[in-house]
């Protein structure tokens, strides 16, 4: 499986660790950092994942970004 993401950035996401989230101890919390390309909050994963789940291997998606549905599933090339 395969995913073709469309990203405008031109440069880097900067995670500063002054701002970096804690526990009520004071401790960093764990961040979960989008791999699938999908998340709304990118490059936090915010579960949008959960909807490549059905994806077969051999097979490139393409995702509608509003609603994170398949709107082309292709054979992979090669
Ligand atoms: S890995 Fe992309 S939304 Fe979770």
């Amino acid at each position: 499986m395969a995913r073709m993401i469309r990203l405008e950035a031109a440069g880097p996401v900067k995670i500063d660790a002054a701002t970096w989230p804690r526990d009520d101890q004071g401790n960093p919390k764990t961040l979960w950092i989008c791999a699938c390309g999908l998340s709304a909050k990118f490059p936090f994963c915010d579960g949008t994942h959960k909807c490549c789940r059905e994806e077969k291997q051999g097979r490139v998606y393409r995702y509608d970004p509003a609603t994170k549905t398949v709107v082309s599933c292709e054979p992979e090339a090669g």
